[in-house]
């Protein structure tokens, strides 16, 4: 099946919101969803997805702040995880970025090992643990752990030569 990969887009955040609430332990809310459009208009808030016969079936949602990027939610419907969507949405998330990103952060479960083997095939590295950082939900009754994680990009920016 052919895949599309591509920026966030407003118009796509309803289709986010329902794959958000599909696929996450403890969902952001429609309304949470639908509140980024005006700051992925400003360019604060930046995403890609990825569809497959015109739906959206993969996503991330990143906030950008000086030069550095937080990716905020990933996921992947879950009949199409396992084909390699996640890391192609991620994928295209880091080749937008602005150039003077040098940073991007994120943290996720410590019982999350897709997610966790997804972050480290594409470069991120365990940076520290936030303790009891997740709320108990239905799935993980209890308070959980958060991975720290970050992957350094090379600067794009023109460097200056020294004579
Ligand atoms: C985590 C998630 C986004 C991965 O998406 P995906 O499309 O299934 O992942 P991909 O097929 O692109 O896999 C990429 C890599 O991740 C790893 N991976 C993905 N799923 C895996 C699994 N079930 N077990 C082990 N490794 C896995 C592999 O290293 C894989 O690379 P490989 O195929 O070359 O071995 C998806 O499982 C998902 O939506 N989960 C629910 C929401 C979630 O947990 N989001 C992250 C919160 S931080």
């Amino acid at each position: 099946m052919s895949d599309r990969t591509r920026a966030l887009h407003p118009d796509d955040l309803l289709q986010v919101a329902e794959l958000e609430n599909a696929v996450q332990l403890d969902p952001w809310t429609r309304a949470q969803v639908l509140a980024i459009a005006p700051m992925i208009q400003t360019g604060e808030y930046l995403g890609a997805v990825v569809e497959q016969m015109g739906q959206v079936q993969g996503y991330v949602i990143a906030r950008t702040m000086l030069d550095e990027c937080e990716i905020l939610s990933v996921g992947v419907a879950h009949a199409a995880q396992g084909q390699g969507l996640g890391k192609q949405v991620l994928q295209q998330l880091l080749s937008q970025l602005p150039a003077q990103t040098s940073t991007v952060h994120l943290e996720v479960r410590v019982s999350n090992l897709p997610a966790l083997k997804l972050y480290q095939a594409l470069g991120f590295i365990e940076v520290g643990r936030r303790k009891g950082y997740y709320a108990p939900t239905n799935a993980v009754p209890h308070r959980e752990d958060a991975r720290l994680m970050c992957k350094q990009r090379r600067n794009n920016q023109p460097t200056e030569t020294t004579p």
